[in-house]
């Protein structure tokens, strides 16, 4: 299992401009939806399982960020990925190349240097083989990397350092994997893309946020708009704590996983519809011994995936409060599907989650009904088998939210308000 970390990229962050502030106390990366999402995502949805287990759940309609990176700078398109660690380009050799945006050229850039097997950055990658950088005599051979994503997905290259460009101005050295070749549906098929790499923000040492966040009060936020409206509105990956940020959020309390100490933990206490609790046994959303369960908040996941015993309450309950013509939902690869083409208003059942902390989640419909046709709407969270995965909080479900990530004081605000301020 320790090579294999998480990544269910359906939704993208689009950092296509890294600004920076003038009081460089914070970076502000604005973020754009992928366009493709409805199109594609019935087809392409898969489960999510934990990582001891191989298993997929990618989809389709990603979050894009826009990444500057070597000297002189080259622009990058990474999925933002909260399930993970790495970050990661692909990478080409080539030497004297047209830059066509599609790799990352190292060659181009007077900044790249390898990391070696004597770094001790090094010691933070898998390798391809366990014993790759045990063997005295090759402690100058470059650190070679393999990370694995939970479908068994893969990235393998050299772990390397670069310079990073904000804003044209500021600028921050990274440690990053120089990918040269990948393979699986996560990394390759269509849920990819036009992607170049991955931004991993998980909380291990090797992600992006973990790089440079420490150097901005250890903390970020985002907020993912509203996929579905075009242009696409403009939003932001924060690195830091922007000044005048006066908005109040809930907060719920981060947990660790030492099975998956990457992960964003948070815990469910309840869950309702049109206000009426369902009945869910509390073990339901533990982590138990083996490191299964507990609820995730990955940006890398569009979906919300709930414990089996959960979900099935909750299908229940949205069937029995749904009055509206049923449509065959296993066609759309869901299980609960509406023909809301007759209705003009159509009443949808409200969903609330109460999070430790007294935090409550009341997100609006369109979090958790999407339309894979028009006049069709689909109930967008999908069942984990129990002892077999665990729970997660997908970005469709928290659109519209800015989510804050305080890494130092372990837990994770949102707020409906933050995102319009930004
Ligand atoms: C490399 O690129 C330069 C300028 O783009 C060009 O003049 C030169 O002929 C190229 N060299 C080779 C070996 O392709
Ligand atoms: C260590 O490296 C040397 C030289 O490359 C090689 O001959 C030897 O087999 C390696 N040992 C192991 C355990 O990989
Ligand atoms: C980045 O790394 C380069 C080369 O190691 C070094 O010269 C430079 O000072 C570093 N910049 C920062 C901002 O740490
Ligand atoms: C913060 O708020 C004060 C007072 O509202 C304003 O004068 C100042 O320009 C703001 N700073 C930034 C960076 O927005
Ligand atoms: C939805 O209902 C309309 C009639 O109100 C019908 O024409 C249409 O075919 C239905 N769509 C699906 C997907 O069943």
């Amino acid at each position: 299992m320790s090579s294999h970390y998480c990544l269910f990229p359906l939704f993208f962050l689009t950092l296509s401009t890294l600004s920076h502030s003038s009081s460089s106390s914070y970076l502000k990366l604005p973020l754009l939806p992928g366009t493709t999402l409805p199109h594609t995502l019935a087809a392409s949805l898969r489960r999510p399982q934990s990582p001891l287990t191989s298993g997929a759940a990618t989809g389709s309609g990603q979050y894009f960020a826009d990444l500057r990176l070597g000297s002189p700078p080259q622009r990058l398109l990474l999925v933002a990925d909260t399930g993970s660690d790495l970050v990661w380009v692909k990478c080409s050799a080539c030497r004297n190349c047209s830059k066509t945006r599609s790799t990352f050229l190292p060659r181009h850039s007077s900044s790249f240097s390898l990391t070696h097997c004597y770094d001790s950055l090094c010691q933070l990658v898998p390798h391809p083989q366990p014993q790759h950088c045990n063997n005295r005599s090759r402690t100058h051979t470059p650190c070679h990397y393999q990370y694995s994503y939970a479908d068994s997905s893969t990235t393998r290259g050299l772990f390397s350092k670069e310079t990073t460009t904000f804003n044209t101005a500021t600028i921050t050295n990274i440690t990053f994997g120089c990918g040269f070749k990948t393979s699986g549906p996560s990394v390759t098929g269509s849920s990819f893309n036009g992607a170049q790499g991955v931004l991993g923000l998980g909380r291990g040492p090797i992600s992006f946020t973990s790089q440079l966040a420490r150097k901005f009060g250890n903390t970020f936020s985002y907020c993912l708009l509203d996929y579905t409206l075009s242009p696409p509105p403009k939003s932001y990956l924060t690195i830091g704590s922007p000044p005048n940020d006066t908005v109040s959020r809930s907060y719920t309390p981060l947990l660790t996983n030492p099975f998956s100490p990457s992960f964003y933990y948070i815990t469910i206490l309840r869950v309702s519809v049109d206000a009426v609790n369902l009945k869910i046994d509390p073990s339901v959303w533990r982590i138990d011994a083996n490191g299964n369960g507990g609820t995730v908040v990955d940006s890398g996941t569009t979906l919300t995936f709930l414990a089996e015993p959960a979900y099935r309450l909750l299908l229940a309950a949205f069937r029995r409060r749904l009055r509206l013509p049923a449509v065959d939902a296993a066609a759309f690869g869901f299980d609960l599907c509406v023909n809301v083409s007759a209705t003009a208003r159509p009443r949808l059942p409200r969903l609330r989650f109460r999070l430790a902390g007294k935090a409550v989640l009341s997100p609006p419909a369109g979090n958790y009904f999407i339309e894979p046709v028009e006049g069709v709407k689909c109930l967008a969270v999908q069942p984990v088998r129990p002892g077999s995965g665990f729970s997660v909080m997908g970005n469709l479900m928290q659109q519209g939210y800015l989510f804050e990530f305080d890494l130092d004081r372990s837990r994770i605000g949102f707020s409906r308000r933050g995102c319009a301020v930004r």
